[in-house]
């Protein structure tokens, strides 16, 4: 039986038997190859999406979340804090309530998912909603959590990167070796951080042959390690990664050198269209943040060439579910008919005829 990161990965996450470890079964999520996207872009290369949306709490939060509840707990604290765009605070909202802990979250104000902020409300979070980005959200919880006896469960707190850093562990292990390429959204950068930490700590156990390149993609209008500079008003309808100023900068800046990969962003319009072509042509339901580790693969693939026997890992870092209002914008409307049987088959006409 699956029982959650920290059993399944123990020798590499730093526990001891007496850690009273707070799990709600996380990990073990899906590596989907993709069918029919490869063909649709000329892409050579074997193509897989590590579905993180099937987490408990629907992203791939759950992973470090797990880790830094647990050490909280064990440190004895009673009060966790985090800033948020949305899945961050579910998470901690989540996995507080498990382990009896309070929990508070601080998220921009209008900007931030639905199913992200029922998940933290229902999980019974204190939830403070903020007139500013998550940069500003960030700064106060920094200063907040150094002054009172609150632990800070950002990707600041060493051991989300821990927890996170599993995702790796999983690829390699469900692929059987590292791949050649791994294209991931990046926000506030603690994600791409944790999953070179895993890939270059698996590699030195030879767990695996070889390191992928690390391939990240910012939203164009929240793009500043793109830019160079933070972004001070930073927009985008990927709302998971609006973020001007990202607190783990340098390690995913390191990891893009150290792995010969490259930062780049993709627009909201390449992010919908990934969005959609990946809910259309193979059946998986991701949130537009997500979207850009597709969009970034169909944006690279336009100047540069996958080989066949090449290996490339998308991360759907969300469920589609969390953003529901976004995906009914993008997809066409339901139609409204009469209730009898000659209306509907008017409408199914074109659909029997082309079959
Ligand atoms: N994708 C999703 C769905 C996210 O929620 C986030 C970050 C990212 C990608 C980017 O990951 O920050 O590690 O580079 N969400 C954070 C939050 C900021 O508060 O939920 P990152």
């Amino acid at each position: 039986m699956w029982k959650g990161v920290i059993e399944a990965y123990r020798m590499f996450l730093p526990v001891t038997d007496a850690t009273p470890v707070v799990s709600l079964c996380e990990g073990n999520t899906p590596l989907i190859q993709l069918h029919n996207l490869p063909g649709l872009f000329n892409i050579a290369a074997e193509w897989y999406a590590k579905y993180e949306g099937l987490n408990p709490t629907g992203s791939f939060k759950d992973r470090g979340m797990c880790m830094a509840i647990t050490k909280a707990k064990e440190a004895g604290s009673k009060i966790v804090m985090c800033a948020s765009t949305g899945n961050t605070s579910a998470a901690a909202a989540a996995y507080a309530a498990r382990a009896g802990m309070a929990c508070c979250v601080l998220i921009p104000e209008g900007k931030i998912a639905l199913g992200k902020l029922s998940q933290a409300m229902l999980h019974g979070a204190l939830v403070l909603q903020i007139q500013g980005n998550f940069d500003d959200a960030l700064t106060l919880v920094r200063e907040i959590t150094a002054e009172y006896p609150i632990t800070l469960v950002n990707s600041l707190n060493p051991y989300r990167i821990e927890g996170q850093k599993t995702g790796a562990f999983e690829i390699v292990d469900q692929l059987g070796d590292a791949p050649d390429f791994h294209f991931i959204p990046v926000g506030n950068a603690g994600n791409i951080t944790a999953y070179w930490k895993g890939y270059t700590e698996y590699f030195s156990h030879q767990k695996s042959t070889k390191l992928p390149k690390m391939m990240g993609y910012q939203a164009a209008g929240s793009a500043p390690i793109v830019m160079g500079h933070p972004i001070e008003h930073p927009d985008t309808i990927a709302t998971a990664i609006r973020i001007g100023n990202p607190a783990s900068w340098q390690q995913a800046v390191a990891a893009r050198d150290e792995s010969g990969g490259l930062i780049d962003m993709v627009t909201d319009d390449e992010i919908t269209q990934a969005q959609q072509m990946l809910a259309g042509h193979e059946g998986i339901f991701c949130e537009p943040a997500s979207a850009a580790s597709i969009a970034g693969v169909i944006k690279y693939a336009q100047a540069n060439r996958f080989e066949s026997g090449q290996r490339i890992v998308s991360i759907l870092t969300g469920h589609g579910l969390k953003d529901p209002t976004r995906a009914i914008e993008i997809a066409s409307r339901p139609v409204v008919v009469d209730r009898t049987k000659a209306a509907i088959l008017k409408v199914l006409s074109p659909m029997l005829e082309s079959a």
